[in-house]
Formats: structure tokens, sequence, C-alpha cells
């Protein structure tokens, strides 16, 4: 048996295998993720257009930003990647996706737990007075769109300088400590505290593959496993090999 099908026999046998992923798995979505050329934030400063602080000072000029990553969202819809990471859970394999994307994509795929660490845009919440509303109830033709008190919308996702949601980084936190195998998926693994996700898998023993065409920042001794391709191409495949070998 090759090192491949050894990783495939592990994921086959995991109790509790789980996934994080990032932008890397929805650019075949025809979202392009962040850090890479032509990222949002090679073309905006990330402190500038993406910190808490930034909106709170500027909100017009920060949803020149937001504005670009809405209309990249509503044109996108899942690709094979997120299709096979919801085949997995259907078969028992995954217990949970832990995501730090926005864009809903795993749960359109058929994910049924889902994480969402960086929270999602699929509403708008006032800077001032904290009401929500929908995404689609709200006219981005003038913006920073306003809210009935007068304040500021933003979408519901985390900009830097903020908390993680607390429940959603109580249960990504458990489900990385009681895992025993970790899929870590299309993430520069740049950015804390999402990054402490795959180190804390290992601590308690994970198995951790990583599937991303270029090197992240994990360090190589975190990583059991790499697959240096698009998750399009290498997720389909595992599910197509979990299939072949008919594991329950
Ligand atoms: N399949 C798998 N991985 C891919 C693919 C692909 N088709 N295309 C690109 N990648 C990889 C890149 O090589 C890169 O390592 O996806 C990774 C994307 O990294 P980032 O752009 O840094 O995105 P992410 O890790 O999700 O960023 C984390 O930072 O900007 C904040 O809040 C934002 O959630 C985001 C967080």
């Amino acid at each position: 048996m090759n090192d491949y099908r050894r990783m495939i026999d592990r994921l086959a046998r995991s109790n509790h295998a789980i996934a994080l992923t990032g932008a890397g798995i929805s650019v075949e979505s025809g979202i392009p993720d962040f850090r890479s050329l032509g990222g949002l934030w090679s073309r905006y400063h990330p402190i500038e257009y993406g910190h808490i602080d930034s909106f709170r000072s500027n909100p017009a000029k920060v949803w020149k930003m937001l504005l670009e990553m809405d209309a990249l969202l509503s044109r996108a819809d899942p690709n094979p990647a997120h299709f096979a990471l919801a085949k997995l859970e259907a078969l028992g394999i995954i217990r949970a996706v832990i995501t730090q994307n926005v864009d809903s994509l795993h749960q359109r795929a058929g994910s049924k737990r889902v994480i969402e660490f960086h929270g999602h845009n699929r509403s708008l919440r006032c800077e001032s007075c904290n009401l929500r509303y929908p995404r689609e109830k709200i006219s981005l033709s003038v913006t920073p769109p306003a809210c009935r008190c007068g304040g500021p919308l933003r979408p519901e996702i985390v900009f830097f300088g903020e908390q993680i949601p607390t429940i959603a980084f109580t249960e990504a936190m458990s489900a990385a400590d009681s895992c025993d195998f970790l899929m870590v998926i299309g993430t520069s693994a740049a950015v804390a505290p999402a990054s402490q996700i795959p180190l804390v898998a290992k601590n308690r023993g994970a198995f951790v593959l990583e599937i991303n065409p270029t090197p992240s920042e994990l360090r190589k001794e975190m990583v059991d496993f790499r697959i240096a391709q698009s998750a399009g191409t290498a997720l389909p495949e595992i599910v197509t090999l979990i299939g072949v070998n008919n594991y329950e």
C-alpha cells in the first residue's frame, strides 16, 4: 500500500474526521482567495480595508472593498470540492467543516454541520444598534447602506480586530480537540486563531492532511500528508476512492 492509499485508509477508518477550509476551496467557484496574486488583499490593504477600526472611522471607504466581495459571492456556486466534502459527511466520514469562508457554499453543497469561524454574508448588521437585515432586503446601490437608526450596516463577517463569534470558536476548538483526522484545505494558515486549529488537532494526536497547490504557513512537521493539487481535483478523487473501497 503506498502512502496515499494509507492516508485514504486512515481517513476511512477514522472516528471523528473534520475539515478546516479557507478561501482556496472557493477559488474554483470563481472567488479569488485573499493572499494570492490578484486576491483582495493584493489590491486592498488588509488593515486599511479589513480592520474594524477602519470600518468605524470610514465605512464608505471599506464598503468599496465589501461591494467587490459581495458581487463575487453573489455570483458563485459550489464547486466539486464543496460537493465532495458534503458527500464525505453524508457517508459518515466527515463530522464537521470549520470554514473561514463567508460564502455559504458548503451549506449550498449540502454540508449540514458547518462552523462559520469568520461569520457569513447572509445578513447585514447595524454597527450602531446591532439590528440585523437579511442581505437580500438591502440595496447596495448607495454605500454604506444605512440602518433605520441611521447607523452604517456591515456584513455579519469578522473583521480584523474583532472576536471570533463565541459559539463558533467553542465548537471549532472542541471539534479540533476531539478529532482523529483533520483535512486542512485551501488556507494559507496565516491568520490566528484559525491557524491554531491544526495545532490543537495535532496535539491530540490527529492525522493532518493538507490539500493546497502551494505550501501554506503550516509547519512541515504538522502535516502528515500533503496533496499539492487544487481542492476541486483532490477531494472528488478521495470520495471516489472511499466509495470504491466501500468503507462503512
Ligand atoms: N484549492 C486548494 N487551495 C487553493 C486553491 C485551490 N483551488 N487555490 C488557492 N489555494 C490556496 C492558496 O495556495 C492559499 O494557501 O488557498 C490558500 C488561500 O489563502 P488565503 O488567501 O490566505 O485565504 P485564507 O487562508 O482563507 O485566509 C484566512 O484571512 O483575510 C482573512 O478573514 C479572511 O478568512 C480569511 C482569512
